[in-house]
C-alpha cells in the first residue's frame, strides 16, 4: 500500500485554456470587468460624484485594487468581518455600510479604524454609545453616518426627530464624528422596466433630500450621502442628492441585472461566469453538468446557459446539488455529442454564488491569466 497524502490540484494554472480548467469553477472575464469598472468610474466622475464600490459582491482584495487605481475613494463592506481582508492589504477608506451590534464586534471596528478611514451606519442612539466610548477609549475617531429609510423598509430610521436624536448622541463623543447619510433602497436596484427604476429612484432621492435640508435648516451640513446600487447609479449620479454611490454587481452583471431593461451604454457585459462540464449525456433531449447548488445560488433563478462548442443552446432546468439539468431543444435530440463538453453559464445573483468559492479564475482571451483569491469568503460575521 502506498502511503501520504494526494494533493488537491489548482483549478487551473495560468496559460492554461478554457477547456483545461477544472469545473466548476467561478470564472472571471478580465476584458468585461476593466470595462464595467471604467465605465462606472468615468460615468460618476464625470458627474462629480464619488465612487465607493460595494465589496460583498466580489469580496477580493485584487479587485478592489483595480476598483481604487480607477478613482473610487473606498470600498463598502457590509459586515465587519468582511472588512479584514481589505484592511490588511491597506485599502486605507472602509464604510461599514450596515448596522452592527455587540462588544466584539464594537471592538473590531474601533480596531480597524486604528488602521483605516472607517465609517458606519447606525439607526439606534443605543448603536452609538458603545461605538463613541470604544473609540474615545483607544483614541480613534470613526465618522458615523445615520441610515435613513428611503423605500426599502429594512434598516435605516424613517423620521427627522429620529435623525436629529441620532446626530446628537454622535456628537456627543469625542471619538466619533457625523459622516453624514446613508440613503440605500435595495429593493430599488432590481425593478425591471427602466422608467419604472428611475421614479422608484428619484423618489428615493427625493426623501434621502428632505433629510438633507432638514439637518441644514438646523445648521447641521451634510458632507456626504451616500446610497445606490448598480441598478439606480445611473439616476443617482444626477440626482444632486448623492455625494457618492456603491455599486457592487456592477463588475459582474449577473443574470438578473442581465435580464432588465437599461438605456444607452448603462448596460454592463457578463463578466462572471461558471465553468462547467457535461458530464452525463444518459438520455437523449438532457444533458447534465456538474454544476448544481454547491456551486451557484438561485435565489434569483437559475444560471443561464452562455455558451459551449455545440451549435444548440440548451436551457439549464434543474439544479440539484451537483447536477445541473439542461434541455435540448427537442427530447429526441442525441445527447451523447455534449460528453465532455465544457459549458459556461452566467449565474442568476452573483454576491451568494462568490461566497462559493476560494477563488477566481481569472481569463481574458480564453486564457487563464491567473487566480484571484476570494479573500473575504464567508466573513460574514
Ligand atoms: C448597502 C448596500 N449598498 C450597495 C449595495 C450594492 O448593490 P448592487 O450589488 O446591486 O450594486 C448593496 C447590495 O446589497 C447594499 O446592501
Amino acid at each position: 500500500m502506498v502511503t501520504g497524502s494526494i494533493a488537491v490540484p489548482p483549478v487551473a494554472r495560468a496559460g492554461d485554456t478554457l477547456a483545461q480548467v477544472a469545473t466548476p469553477s467561478l470564472l472571471l472575464d478580465l476584458d468585461a470587468f476593466d470595462a464595467n469598472v471604467e465605465r462606472m468610474a468615468s460615468a460618476a466622475a464625470a458627474r462629480g460624484v464619488a465612487v465607493r464600490p460595494h465589496a460583498k459582491a466580489h469580496k477580493s482584495v485584487a479587485i478592489a485594487r483595480a476598483q481604487m487605481a480607477a478613482g473610487a475613494v473606498g470600498i463598502c463592506c457590509q459586515k465587519v468581518t468582511e472588512a479584514i481582508p481589505f484592511v490588511n492589504a491597506g485599502i486605507g477608506n472602509i464604510h461599514i455600510s450596515n448596522e452592527f451590534v455587540g462588544e466584539a464586534r464594537v471592538a473590531l471596528a474601533v480596531a480597524m479604524a486604528a488602521h483605516v478611514t472607517l465609517s458606519a451606519c447606525v439607526d439606534d442612539v443605543r448603536q452609538v454609545a458603545p461605538l463613541g466610548k470604544a473609540a474615545q477609549r483607544a483614541g480613534v475617531r470613526i465618522a458615523v453616518l445615520p441610515e435613513v429609510d428611503v423605500g426599502q423598509g429594512r434598516c435605516g430610521v424613517d423620521s427627522t426627530d429620529a435623525v436629529a436624536q441620532l446626530v446628537d448622541a454622535i456628537d456627543h463623543y469625542e471619538g466619533l464624528r457625523f459622516g453624514g447619510l446613508q440613503a440605500y433602497h435595495g429593493s430599488a436596484q432590481h425593478v425591471d422596466g427602466w422608467e419604472k427604476r428611475r421614479d422608484t429612484a428619484r423618489l428615493a432621492a427625493d426623501r434621502a433630500s428632505a433629510y438633507v435640508r432638514f439637518l441644514e435648516a438646523r445648521g447641521i451640513a451634510c458632507p456626504v450621502v451616500t446610497g445606490g446600487g448598480t441598478g439606480t447609479a445611473e439616476f443617482d449620479i444626477e440626482s444632486g442628492v448623492y455625494t457618492e454611490i456603491q455599486p457592487g454587481s456592477y463588475v459582474f452583471l449577473d443574470g438578473h441585472y442581465g435580464s432588465l431593461e437599461w438605456r444607452d451604454d448603462w448596460r454592463f457585459r457578463h463578466g462572471l461566469f461558471l465553468a462547467s462540464t457535461v458530464m452525463s449525456t444518459a438520455r437523449n433531449g438532457i444533458i447534465v453538468c456538474d454544476a448544481g447548488l454547491k456551486s451557484v445560488a438561485t435565489d434569483s433563478g437559475l444560471p443561464r446557459f452562455w455558451s459551449s462548442q455545440q451549435a444548440s443552446k440548451p436551457h439549464y432546468r434543474t439544479a440539484s446539488d451537483e447536477h445541473g439539468v439542461l434541455e435540448l431543444a427537442s427530447p429526441e435530440e442525441d445527447s451523447a455529442p455534449w460528453l465532455g463538453e465544457p459549458i459556461l453559464l452566467v449565474p442568476g445573483h452573483c454576491d451568494p454564488t462568490v461566497n462559493l468559492y476560494d477563488r477566481y479564475v481569472a481569463v481574458r482571451h480564453g486564457r487563464v491569466e491567473g487566480l484571484w483569491p476570494i479573500e473575504a469568503r464567508g466573513l460574514s460575521q
